[in-house]
This record gives structure tokens, C-alpha cells and sequence, in this order.
């Protein structure tokens, strides 16, 4: 780490003690151990869970249509009408998504009362309880227990989207908070991408294997039960809300994987008692009190621009364009988008503690602007130059690169770098909220929305995008290498000393 950046770190924090400290703690603690690696690698597969529910659904969808004419035909004797059919695969698709609306904005009920790693561990009952209702709908003929199945694992998914950045921001030393952040959507597009391939044909893609391709989420289920009462719970939960010094100790040796944690209690123990003079802070209150306006408008909006990139639109507008370019197995460059997915993730893991959060989220968007620009010329004169749909196709690639450099997986854990510990819950239960329905507006929308304006359609998320260039520029703080005390210190001392990042440094240097 360079004196530059320390110097950074260091600055617009009101005492001087724990500059101090923390020139201290740069000695030889950031070290990834094996405990952190674990407890981590086991919080995110909540979020493979998450991934590969929302991705199961789009391989087997005409198979699972002809289970819903079979049943109907057993009950009704007579076939299922079309408006019908369409009226109950839209339900199984989207129900995922209300039980992620309700699940994440329920988030604040588990944490502090049981603490991080145990939510992670007690909802697991909510992925046992989908998997047997969506593995056994066939054997039960009955769409009702698949669409209740999507409905609970859906719940599920929204919860986690919640525990798991926060438990990962918990327990990640300051140095390693984004790259460890970005696990969790790693965890996302694996899942994402296991789905892909386990719904091909050949592997469980087929009318006999769609119950087990649907109740395989049993089985990373089982594994995290299986680790989780291994892995250290949060010490700034067992700190900060429990009181629980002794234990919160425990817990740090483990993670750090050193006798010395002095350092990180000091500064567990000044936001403690930060939090003392705030109290508990209930989703309301976020945004009635002045302290918490400004930091859950850019949660809110860094969700939004997550959404509003039109990601989702990609995804599902993708088969269709590679139809259209004459790719004879569509299936195929849909994997390819997905191995692209999960490779710039880990492009970002690898460089976000270098580049910092800001800058990667505004080259994301950017990317993504000029990407779907391409695409939009692309689709338009698809029909008139047919090399015109290589073009459509390395766009696509290229907006979900983009996509996962920053926009991906950059809002989530920055929800946990806003928040101190009192604020945190309420805030990333509205943070999951906006994401959640957005995706569910998007879903709802778009195809609506192409029907009127053809090709034209990535227009609209062009100007989005823009926009939600314009606004990171202006209104979002970096947040690397800084402690959570110091980030909400900075939104406590007015606006100009976190939108003026340079001008702080160069404060800080003049002042040393
Ligand atoms: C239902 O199945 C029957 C028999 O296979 C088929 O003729 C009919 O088109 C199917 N209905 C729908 C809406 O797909």
C-alpha cells in the first residue's frame, strides 16, 4: 500500500487515534486466511443459490409448459388453453421475483436478533421447503407446488441478497472489503451459469430430469448447513449490537489469523460508540433523518442503475438475436454470455481494491452506453448487412463484460460501506428492495416495451445509463480503503469533502 493512500485513508476522520491506529494495523494483518476464505466461500452460497434459481426456469420453459398441458388434460380432460398456459408460466417466472421483494425487505427482522451467520443458517429451511415442492410437483402433478416452490425460493434469494454482503462487509479486513464483496456476485453468475449448462438437453434439459434440475438447489442447501456452524459469526455484530467483547475477539483471531487484533477492536469500538448517539435506526428514520438521506439515495440509485442497465433485457433478448445471426445452437452462445459473465466478475474481484468502486462503476456504465449503442445499429440494419450480426453479438458480449466490471456487482457491498452498524439492516433491506422490484419491473415491462419500439428498445436503456453515469460522477464517494466509521464521518461533515476526493488528499498531504 503506497503513503498516498494512506494518506487517503487517514483523511476526514475527526480523531486522530485512530489515524493512528490504523498506520498500526497496516503492519502485517491483510492477509487472507484460511478462516476468512471459508467463512466467506460458505456466506456465497446463498448467492449461488440466488443465481442458479433465477436462471433454472429459462432452459426447460417449454417442457415444463407441456407438464402444465398434461396435468390440466388429467384434471379438466381437455387441453390447456393458450391464454391460460401463458397466464401460469408468466406466475412460475415472476413469483420468484415478489418472493425476493418480500424476502429482502425482511432482512432486518433476522439479523440482529439471531445474529448474521445464524440468519444464513436458519433460512436455509426456506431452500429445503422450495426444493421438495418443485422436485415432487411432477411426481404430485401439481403446477400449484411449483409455483409456491418458486415463490419460497424466491423469499429465500431475497433474504440472502441481504445477509450475505452484509456478513462479507462485516467480516472482510478494510484493505479486502471489495474484492471479497465482489464473491458474492461471483456466486451469482456461476450459479447463473451451473443452471445454464445443467438445463442443456443432454445433461437434466429434458422431460424425465426437470424435477431434479429444479431441486438441485437441495444440495449447495445442504453444504452451507454443513460449514456454517464452523465459520466465525461477525464480530462487529457480537461487538457492536451484542456486547459480547470476549466472543468478538474470538471471532477476530480466528479471521485474522493473528493473536493482534487490537487494531481492528479499537475500531470496532469507535463506531460503537458512534452508535450509542444513534440508536436504532428503523427504515423510516433512514430517510427522515438527514444523517442517512444522502447515503441510502446513492444505495437506492446504485441499485437502480444495477437494474436499469437493462441487463436483464439483454439476457432474455440474447437468444433471440443469436437466432437471428444464425447461431444453430442458440443454447450455446447463451452459455458463452454466461462464461463471459462469470470471467469479467473475476476481472473485477481482482482489480476493485486498486481502482476503487467509483471508477470501475463509471466505466461499467460507460461501456455499457456505447455497448448497447452498437447493438441498437446492429439489430436495426441486421437485414440489410449480414455481417452486421457478428456486431450484435460481440456487443452483446461486451455489455455484459462491462456489466460485470461494475455495475454488477459494485451496489451490493457498497450498501454495507454506507452504513455504520445501527443503519445497516434497514439499509440494505430498502437497498434489496429497489433491486428487487426493479428487476421485477423490468421483467414485467420489457416486452411490452419492445413490442411498441422494435430493436430500438436498448434506446431507452442507453439514456438510463447516461444517467446514472452522470449521477455516480457527482454524488458517489469512493469508498476504498476506508473504514465504515470513516465513510459515515464523511457524510456527517457535509457533502464537498467526499464528492472532492482528490481535494482531500490533497488536504491530508498538506496537512501531514
Ligand atoms: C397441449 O398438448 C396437446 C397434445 O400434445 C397439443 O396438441 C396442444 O397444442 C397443447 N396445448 C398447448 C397450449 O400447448
Amino acid at each position: 500500500m503506497s503513503t498516498a493512500d494512506k494518506s487517503k485513508r487517514s483523511v476526514s476522520h475527526p480523531g486522530e487515534t485512530t489515524t493512528l491506529v490504523k498506520e498500526m494495523s497496516d503492519n502485517g494483518r491483510q492477509e487472507v486466511t484460511w478462516h476468512l476464505l471459508m467463512a466467506v466461500g460458505t456466506a456465497v452460497i446463498g448467492s449461488l443459490q440466488f443465481g442458479y434459481n433465477t436462471g433454472v426456469i429459462n432452459a426447460p420453459q417449454k417442457i415444463i409448459e407441456s407438464f402444465y398441458n398434461e396435468t390440466w388434460f388429467d384434471r379438466y380432460a381437455e387441453y390447456i388453453p393458450i391464454s391460460s398456459l401463458t397466464a401460469l408460466w408468466s406466475l412460475s417466472v415472476a413469483i420468484f421475483s415478489v418472493g425476493g421483494i418480500f424476502g429482502s425487505f425482511s432482512v432486518g427482522l433476522f439479523v440482529n436478533r439471531f445474529g448474521r451467520r445464524n440468519s444464513m443458517l436458519f433460512v436455509n429451511v426456506l431452500s429445503f421447503i422450495a426444493a421438495a415442492l418443485m422436485g415432487f410437483s411432477k411426481l404430485a402433478k401439481s403446477w400449484e407446488m411449483l409455483i409456491i416452490g418458486r415463490f419460497i425460493v424466491g423469499l429465500y434469494s431475497g433474504l440472502s441478497t441481504g445477509f450475505v454482503p452484509m456478513y462479507v462487509g462485516e467480516i472482510a479486513p478494510t484493505s479486502l472489503r471489495g474484492a471479497l464483496g465482489t464473491l458474492h456476485q461471483l456466486g451469482i453468475v456461476i450459479g447463473i451459469l451451473m443452471a445454464q449448462v445443467f438445463g442443456i438437453k443432454e445433461i437434466m434439459g429434458n422431460s424425465t430430469m426437470w424435477p431434479f434440475l429444479l431441486g438441485f438447489t437441495f444440495i449447495p442447501a445442504v453444504i452451507q448447513c454443513a460449514l456454517l456452524p464452523f465459520c466465525a459469526e461477525s464480530p462487529r455484530y457480537l461487538l457492536i449490537n451484542q456486547n459480547e467483547e470476549a466472543k468478538a475477539k474470538t471471532a477476530l483471531k480466528k479471521l485474522r489469523g493473528t493473536e493482534d487484533v487490537g487494531a481492528d477492536m479499537q475500531e470496532m469500538r469507535e463506531e460503537s460508540r458512534q452508535m450509542m448517539r444513534e440508536k436504532k435506526v428503523t427504515i423510516l428514520e433512514l430517510f427522515r433523518s438527514s444523517l442517512y438521506r444522502q447515503p441510502i439515495f446513492i444505495a437506492i440509485m446504485l441499485q437502480l442503475s444495477q437494474q436499469f442497465s437493462g441487463i436483464n433485457a439483454v439476457f432474455y433478448y440474447s437468444t433471440a438475436i443469436f437466432e437471428k445471426a444464425g447461431v444453430s445452437e442458440p443454447v450455446y452462445a447463451t452459455i458463452g454470455a454466461g462464461v463471459v459473465n462469470t470471467a469479467f466478475t473475476v476481472v473485477s474481484l481482482f482489480i476493485v481494491e486498486r481502482v476503487g468502486r467509483r471508477s470501475l462503476h463509471l466505466i461499467g456504465l460507460m461501456g455499457m452506453a456505447v455497448s448497447s449503442v452498437l447493438m441498437t445499429i446492429a439489430m436495426a440494419l441486421l437485414d440489410q448487412v449480414t455481417w452486421m450480426s457478428y456486431v450484435s453479438i460481440a456487443a452483446i458480449f461486451s455489455f455484459v463484460a462491462f456489466f460485470e466490471i461494475g455495475p454488477g456487482p459494485i451496489p451490493w457491498f457498497i450498501v454495507a460501506e454506507l452504513f455504520s452498524q445501527g443503519p445497516r439492516p434497514s439499509a440494505f433491506a430498502v437497498a434489496g428492495f429497489s433491486n428487487w422490484f426493479a428487476n421485477f419491473l423490468v421483467g414485467m415491462c420489457f416486452q411490452y416495451v419492445e413490442y411498441l419500439t422494435g430493436p430500438y428498445v436498448f434506446i431507452i436503456f442507453t439514456v438510463l445509463l447516461l444517467m446514472f453515469f452522470v449521477f455516480t460522477y457527482f454524488k458517489v464517494p469512493e469508498t476504498k480503503g476506508r473504514t465504515f466509521d470513516e465513510i459515515s464521518a464523511s457524510f456527517r461533515s457535509g457533502e464537498e469533502k467526499y464528492t472532492r476526493d482528490d481535494l482531500n488528499t490533497l488536504g491530508a498531504d498538506s496537512a501531514l
